[in-house]
């Protein structure tokens, strides 16, 4: 096994974090506690969780199934209120939603009866700017998507990864200080899943936004960010918060490379303990047969 730790940083990486360190704070989360349910059946989705996130920073959040992921994006969107602990962003508590956070999901959400550059003017419409100005705001974002030969297409015209690309510059036009997103290429499939997070690094680079974007696909994660929020389950608390070592710029290459590998095996041990070890669930499966004597395949 290679005696390559998540740890190791190469001096350029290192150098990397102390710059990303000294940018702004756009986020602060403190002791975020968010208690779903009844008094006499309470359920912990999330327990005094704490980080924050500088201007441009590129952060994920990672954990297994139901620890609290899109509960923390629905707070941090103030579509939910929390039980206790603060959410500030720019020094300014959350209490509600609003037009500094942008957020792209899952599903597709672009207005079906509006062609895509309508959809992308939308937000910029509503916020009082013309329609001459909103329209060359939007032909920005769809330009800085790829999309400008679609902009009179409507949605159902497009394909899954080309949807949530205009759901992206949809969520930039507004200005957003920070764009949320929850698991947004989890309805593609892998060689489109591929291309959109290629595109987003583009994107991510080239706009003024900072990004918190939830997956539970650790290789996504660790080819998009900078840190790694890891949240550990029932409740949901924070394991940790982990430097990505992977240098910049990211290519695919890179998911061979000592640091990528170390990384992932860090987040493994997190996610799935015991995989590593051999006493993964795999072998808790019932030794039940539906074959015939003799069929054998492995
Ligand atoms: N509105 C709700 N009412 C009651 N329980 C909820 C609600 N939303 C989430 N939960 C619970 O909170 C926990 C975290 O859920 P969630 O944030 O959806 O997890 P994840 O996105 O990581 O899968 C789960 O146990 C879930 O059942
Ligand atoms: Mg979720």
């Amino acid at each position: 096994m290679s005696p390559f730790s998540y740890r190791n940083q190469s001096e350029a990486v290192a150098e990397r974090f102390r710059k990303l360190k000294q940018r702004p704070v756009v986020l602060e989360v403190k002791d975020l506690t968010k208690r779903f349910g009844t008094e006499s059946n309470p359920v912990l989705a999330l327990d005094n969780v704490s980080f924050e996130v500088h201007r441009r920073e590129f952060v994920c959040v990672v954990g297994a199934s139901g620890c609290g992921k899109s509960t923390l994006v629905r707070l941090l969107a103030g579509l939910e209120q929390p039980t206790s602990g603060s959410l500030l962003l720019d020094g300014k508590t959350v209490d509600g939603p609003g037009a500094d956070r942008g957020m792209v999901f899952q599903g597709y959400t672009l207005f079906p009866w509006l062609t895509v550059k309508d959809n992308v003017m939308f937000g910029p419409r509503m916020k009082g700017m013309s329609r001459a100005a909103a329209r060359e705001e939007a032909d920005q974002w769809l330009s800085l998507v790829s999309l400008d030969a679609f902009a009179d297409s409507y949605p159902h015209q497009l394909s899954g990864g080309m949807k949530q690309r205009v759901a992206i510059a949809r969520a930039l036009a507004n200005s957003p200080r920070i764009l949320l997103m929850d698991e947004p290429f989890g309805a593609l499939d892998a060689q489109t899943r591929a291309q959109m997070q290629r595109h987003l690094l583009h994107i991510w680079k080239n706009a003024d936004v900072t990004i918190v974007f939830i997956t539970h696909d650790l290789d996504e994660a660790i080819y998009l960010a900078d840190r790694i929020l890891v949240l550990k389950p029932r409740p949901g608390r924070v394991a940790e918060l982990l430097e990505v070592p992977v240098p910049r710029p990211r290519s695919t290459e890179q998911f061979q490379s000592p640091e990528f590998l170390a990384t992932r095996r860090r987040l493994e041990e997190w996610i799935h303990p015991g995989s590593e070890t051999g006493t993964s669930h795999v072998d808790e499966l019932p030794r039940l047969r539906l074959t015939q004597v003799g069929d054998e395949v492995e």
